[in-house]
């Protein structure tokens, strides 16, 4: 493991984290990130889209588990973070895990 990475507790369990289509806002270092339950399981990125900043944590996911901006309706894969449609925007991605103890974001510090 990179020294400068760590795992940040997010919370004790999924159920603390107050989801809206299936999206979850947290703010880590003043920064939003999203937390996502999607078919694939859980994901988590920047809530900032690389289009032209929409806040997606107001978006919402497509039946595939890909997250759609609200602005212009981008999609972005959650197993890469590149837009569906090959436009070169890249969505950025963190590591998220929910074990017995809690639910965990992988940050650099
Ligand atoms: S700002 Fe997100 S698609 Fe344009």
């Amino acid at each position: 493991m990179d020294k400068h990475e760590k795992w940040l507790k997010l919370a004790n369990n999924i159920g603390e984290l107050v989801f809206e289509n299936n999206i979850a806002a947290v703010q880590i270092n003043e920064k939003c990130i999203c937390v996502i339950k999607t078919p694939n399981g859980l994901k988590a990125c920047s809530s900032k889209c690389p289009h032209a900043g929409g806040d997606l944590s107001t978006g919402f996911l497509d039946a595939k588990g890909n997250i759609i901006c609200p602005v212009h309706n981008y999609r972005f894969n959650l197993n890469h973070g590149r837009d569906t449609n090959d436009e070169g925007y890249f969505l950025k991605l963190f590591k998220v895990k929910e074990d017995q103890h809690g639910v965990w974001l992988k940050v650099d510090i």
